[in-house]
């Protein structure tokens, strides 16, 4: 199967909208296949996707690495029914999803995040949102680019972090880049706690 039949064979299930959204906002199955490989490299770990939209990613990443879990926390309801359904189509009892805001949450569980740039919905009015659902607001995004700072910084050891293109900010000093461009895009970085 071509990239872009796997990326229609999932998008095909979202509803007419959602399908205009998918290539801009959520993760193409060639990436986050890519991206689960560097975030749960070995038996058990668990994967937070920070922001998980459809699931496309954590759907595509459970399917790739099955002896990780992948949980995706989301702030907007309609995504999570969309995403929980995919998933249980799927028949994958390696993922799971989370109705609540990222940084309500407690990170401490994760052994890897993923950050698929989700806070930059809040720049230039909503202009790059998946819908108008929520009330943008640029304040709110330095808020959450600092709230993510500050959880990394506090996370163990060994914590792997895969952004793609960024998360508004740069990781804690602690972090090390281990992998950008081998994908053959800058935009997936992998960044490891040392
Ligand atoms: C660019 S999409 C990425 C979706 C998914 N990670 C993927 O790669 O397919 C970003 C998502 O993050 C969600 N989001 C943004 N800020 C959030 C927050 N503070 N808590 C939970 N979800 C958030 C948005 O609603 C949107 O669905």
């Amino acid at each position: 199967m071509t990239d872009a039949e796997s990326d229609w064979r999932f998008d095909e299930q979202l509803s007419g909208e959602l399908q205009v959204s998918a290539g801009t906002h959520f993760t193409s199955v060639v990436v986050a296949r890519y991206a689960a490989r560097l975030l749960a490299p070995r038996p058990g770990m668990v994967v937070l996707d920070v922001g998980a939209g459809v699931g496309k990613f954590c759907i595509t990443a459970a399917r790739e690495v099955p002896d990780a879990t992948f949980v995706g926390v989301e702030y907007r309801p309609h995504l999570v029914t969309v995403a929980t359904e995919l998933a249980r189509r799927a028949a994958l009892t390696n993922v799971r999803f989370i109705h609540a805001d990222a940084l309500e949450l407690d990170w401490a569980p994760y052994d890897a995040f993923y950050l698929f740039n989700p806070f930059a919905e809040h720049l230039f009015d909503g202009a790059l949102a998946v819908d108008l659902t929520i009330t943008f607001n640029p304040e709110r995004y330095v808020r959450y680019v600092d709230a993510v700072q500050r959880r990394l910084a506090a996370a163990r050891p060994g914590t792997r972090v895969v952004s793609y293109h960024g998360f508004g900010g740069a990781p804690p000093e602690a972090y090390e880049l281990a992998d950008e461009g081998s994908l053959g895009t800058r935009e997936l970085e992998l960044w490891i706690k040392a």
